[in-house]
Formats: structure tokens, sequence, C-alpha cells
């Protein structure tokens, strides 16, 4: 088969190096990809947001059997249905059901319409009532701008003045743009986090292997929120009893709500979850791989996940059995200095002899004159496995000590978190 696939993140990488070992790919193409992605696909520089645009690529590129749509926003925009509605396979779900992570009001009434464990919450489309209800709600309290928005759209305000403060900045001043004129406040909970994705035709639910992790760009949980620093595989306080409470009260009951809305939910849902004192709650949805959790879970995949996707596709998830490796797997995100706020780009990456069995997840890489260089600010992942966390961790931060570009940064911490956790 003949495979494009849509992206050009750390999680794009991951998949394209899955999908190279499939026996069925024959060919890979990647729209945009970048330098790591480069190395196994034909590289498309077409705007994957543009939705007509890749449309009409798809259909003048007759040889394309498959399309695997990665990111969000081309999710939300409706990429699915445009290249379902010329005739193309894909992965990935459509709009309608997209929508379960485009829209955190949406989620959040879904969640209450069918019981499913959340935070308690208020939507608000006005300023001066937003600002009325954080002058009285308990603190801290929780804000969210509706829409997209990169994985930031999240205050967490722990005083009354951060609260309205944040209203105002989400709302007036538009920090966020327009996923900010509809926020969604919340009642701020607490206890270990955990990415629960699983692969979903809309009737079969597959659990992939869980995994932590690490928002903040700072050791320490410290500084902004970022699209995720580092990751590691699996959630040591997530077992057989948690994930068949998981199963029963929010993954099987999500999938039957989005199919009793009319918003059958195909590809990959993600749930990320919190263990509370009163069982796990769902914080967010998410329409698709995570990133940086893709780095730590398709590592440990063993079957075909090209198998998977079609059977995804066709209905049929019910028939592929999947199977993980024993052990453990961490993956340590370099980034460039001054990410998530302004970064240079362009700077030459340089990487030494690597491990063996340790792999690299490039995000923001590119070449130029024939050098690697950077071009964003989550630059590369350097993913390693263990018997234990700690053996994994300790290689992937031996191998990132090979790796140097101007302003590299990196936490010093993953893989350290929820240590203290009652295991499970
Ligand atoms: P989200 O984009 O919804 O995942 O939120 C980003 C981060 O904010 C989450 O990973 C949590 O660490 C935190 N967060 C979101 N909602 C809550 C909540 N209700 N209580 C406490 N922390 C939260
Ligand atoms: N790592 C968080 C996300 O992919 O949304």
């Amino acid at each position: 088969m003949k495979v494009l696939v849509i992206g050009n993140g750390g999680r794009e990488h991951a998949i394209v190096q899955a999908l190279a070992k499939s026996p069925k790919v024959e060919k890979i193409y990647a729209m945009k990809g970048n330098a790591g992605i480069g190395e196994l696909a034909e590289l498309v520089s077409v705007d994957y947001c543009d939705i007509k645009a890749v449309g009409d690529w798809v259909d003048a590129h007759t040889e394309i059997d498959y399309t695997v749509i990665a990111p969000d926003d081309p999710l939300a925009l409706g990429l699915a249905d445009e290249l379902e509605g010329r005739g193309h396979r894909v992965f990935g779900p459509r709009k309608n059901a997209a929508i379960i992570e485009a829209s955190k009001a949406f989620s959040k009434e879904l969640m209450k319409k069918y019981n499913i464990p959340t935070a308690k919450y208020e939507t608000f489309s006005s300023y001066e009532e937003a600002k009325a209800y954080v002058e009285t709600c308990e603190i801290p309290v929780v804000l969210k701008a509706d829409g997209l928005a990169l994985g930031k759209g999240v205050l967490i305000c722990k005083t009354r003045e951060e609260a309205i403060e944040g209203v105002k900045e989400m709302m007036l001043d538009k920090k966020f743009g327009t996923a900010g004129n509809k926020i969604v406040v919340e009642e701020f909970l607490e206890g270990p986090e955990v990415s629960a994705l699983a692969f979903t035709d809309g009737k079969t639910i597959k659990p992939m292997i869980t995994s932590c992790d690490h928002k903040r760009a700072l050791t320490g949980d410290l500084g902004l929120n970022t699209g995720g620093m580092g990751t590691f595989s699996p959630a040591p306080f997530y077992g057989e009893k948690t994930q068949k409470e998981v199963m029963e009260k929010i993954m099987i009951p999500t999938v039957q709500a989005m199919n009793a809305e009319g918003r059958t939910f195909k590809g990959v849902l993600y749930f990320g979850l919190m263990k509370t004192k009163d069982g796990m709650k769902v914080i967010e949805y998410n329409s698709r791989f995570g990133d940086p959790e893709t780095q730590v879970i398709l590592p440990m995949l063993k079957t075909d996940l090209m198998e998977i996707f079609e059977a995804v596709t066709d209905e049929r998830l019910d028939e592929v059995e999947i199977e993980w490796e024993e052990g453990c797997c961490v993956c340590l995100v370099l980034a460039s200095g001054g990410y998530p706020e302004k970064y240079e780009k362009g700077k030459e990456i340089t990487i030494g002899d690597l491990d063996e069995g340790v792999v690299l997840c490039h995000a923001g890489t590119a070449m130029k004159d024939g050098k690697l260089v950077t071009s964003g600010g989550r630059v590369l992942g350097v993913c390693a496995k263990g018997a234990d966390i700690e053996e994994a961790r300790k290689k992937a931060y031996k191998n990132a000590e090979k790796i140097k570009f101007d302003g590299m940064y990196y936490r010093t911490d993953i893989g350290v978190k929820y240590r203290d956790v009652e295991r499970e």
C-alpha cells in the first residue's frame, strides 16, 4: 500500500516509523513532514489545513491507497469528511466527531448528559457573567478556552485575583484568539494524571498502553504549559482495576454517547484522566494520538499498525488482537530556548552515536544546505526502552547528552513524577 501521513511533529515521525515496519506498506508520503520523517517518506509541501488542497492532491495522486490524519486542526476542519467524500480511505474521525476535542463546551455537555465522571463546570459566552461567577466561586478554579488553543488554553487559578484576571485575558484581551469567545469554568481536581488512548471503530474499543505527559516547560512542573515536554509509559498507578473502571465508566459510555448523538467516532480517542479520591475523572478528550505520548506508545506496539488502522476504517477492530511489549519507555523532548514563547530557528543540530535501541522522533527539524537544523519549539524526542521506568529514563538522558544545538533545553525530571503514588 502507499500511505499518506498528515502532520509534521514527533507524533507523526513515530507513526511513520511504525508504518515503515509494516509489510503491507510499500511507500509513505508525508504532508509536510520534517527531516526525520523525510528519511522514511517522500515529503509533500501542501498546507494540510487547506482541506480542499489536500483533497485535490490526493485525487491527483491516484497511487495513494490510504491517508492517516494525525493532528487536531485538519480533523476539526473536516479533512476526513473531505477525503471520504472523494472516495478515499482515511484514518481519523469526521468533523462531527472531532468536535469532542475541538469544543470543550461540547465535551463537557456530553459528559454531563451521559453521566461520564468529570469536573463540575459552567459555560459562559458573556464576560460580565463569567466575571460575576468567579467573584464568588470556589478557589482554586480552572478556566478553559472553548476552542483549540494548541494545548495552552487552560488557566489554573489559585487565587480569586488570578481568576478574575484570567477571565479578562481570555474573553476581553483574546489571549487565545477566538478560542476564548466562550469559556468553561471548572472545579479544580487533584490527583495523578494519565493519558489513556484507545483505538475505536465506533463498535469496539481497544485501549493502548497508558502514558504520562509533562506539560509544563520546566523541571519541577514549573513554567508555562507546552504541548508536552516528555512522557513515560506505562502509568504506574493504572493497573487492571483502574482499567476496568475506566472502560466501564468512561470509555464505553463515551463511544456509546457519540453514537447516540449521531457522531460515531472512528480513530484514536484520547482520554486525559485524573485519578481523584472519588475515582477516575475525565480532564479532556482529544480526537487523535497525543504528542509526545505516541513516541512512547508506538515503540511498544508489536502488532502491525497498518492492520489496526484498516480494521478501524472497515469497522472490524474486534478481529484484531493488539499486542504490546513488556517493559517501559521514556521520551525526553529537547526544545528550543524560549519555547513555548519566542524562540529562534535554524540552529544546526549535531547527533553523536546513539546507543542501540534508542529512537529519535523528530519534531521541529528541517534540512538546510545539507545540514540538520531546528525548525520548531519542540525539536527532538529521545525515546528509550527499559525493564522499568528508571532504566529507560537513564538511557534517554544519557543519549540526550550526545545531541547538541544552540539554546537546547530539556526538563531533568521526565519519568520521576508519580514515583511515590501508590502502584497498582
Ligand atoms: P487540558 O488542556 O484540558 O488537558 O488542561 C491542561 C492541564 O491543566 C491538564 O493536563 C491538567 O494538568 C490541568 N487541568 C485541567 N483541568 C483541570 C481541573 N479541572 N483540575 C485540575 N487541573 C486541571
Ligand atoms: N500531549 C498532550 C496532547 O497531545 O494533547
